[in-house]
């Protein structure tokens, strides 16, 4: 089985990639990211994604492990931050599983990536928790349409222990989790049953 992971050079998606890689599926493994991974993609342009599933045709499942948002405080973000984080992390997302539709197997399935901040918000965190649960309630709402076996899933870690020396100073008070723990979701969600769902990892 075929299956698409969009950031699967950072600190998520290598978690990811070495679960996918050790387990017994065999799957055959198709990396991407804006500059690295066997394929290019920035998820902020549709057309990029498209060229993309040009490039690889169709699949068996497709995983994000990427997005980005502004962390500033709510007194210094503008429009273009707001538009940044949306077209970024939330649009970026949804355009992959627009697209993506169209190239994806019967049975196939979504797993998107949210996160803590959606439920436990921190200081500079506003715009994260605007997309987070913008991408959970998309996956909420997209799982009752989709025909042909489709299925579609989020998974929502806490803070990596692994990012703790980048981004401890802004997760002050949140409890860290292993970023295996948010990796073995990946791995239910393309194998379990589950549709609509949303792994929570905190
Ligand atoms: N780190 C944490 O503690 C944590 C906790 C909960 C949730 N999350 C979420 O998990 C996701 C990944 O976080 P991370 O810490 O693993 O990030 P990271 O280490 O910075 O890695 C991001 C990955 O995504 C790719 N990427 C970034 N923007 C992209 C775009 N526009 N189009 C295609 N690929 C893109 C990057 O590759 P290129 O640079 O080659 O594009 C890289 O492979 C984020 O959505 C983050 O909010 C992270």
């Amino acid at each position: 089985m075929k299956v698409l992971l969009v950031g699967g050079s950072g600190t998520l998606g290598s978690a990811v990639l070495k679960e996918l890689k050790s387990n017994k599926n065999n799957y055959e493994i198709i990396v991407a990211g804006r500059n690295s991974g066997d394929v290019r993609v920035d998820m902020s342009s549709v057309e990029s994604i498209k060229n993309m599933f040009e490039q690889i045709g169709k699949v068996d499942h497709i995983i994000s492990a990427a997005g980005s948002a502004a962390m500033k405080p709510i007194e210094t973000l503008t429009n273009e931050d707001a538009m940044y984080s949306v077209q970024n992390k939330l649009i970026g997302q949804v355009n992959l599983v627009l697209v993506g539709q169209n190239y994806l197997n019967d049975k196939g399935s979504f797993t998107l990536i949210t996160g803590v901040i959606k439920d436990q918000p921190i200081k500079m965190g506003s715009m994260l928790s605007m997309v987070n649960a913008g991408v959970a309630s998309f996956v909420k709402g997209a799982a009752i349409d989709f025909e042909r076996d489709i299925r579609i899933n989020c998974v929502s870690p806490s803070v990596f222990d692994e990012s703790m020396e980048a981004y401890g100073e802004y997760f002050k008070g949140v409890k860290p989790v292993p970023v295996a723990n948010a990796a073995k979701c990946f791995i239910e969600s393309i194998e379990g049953d589950m549709t609509g769902h949303e792994f929570i990892v905190y």
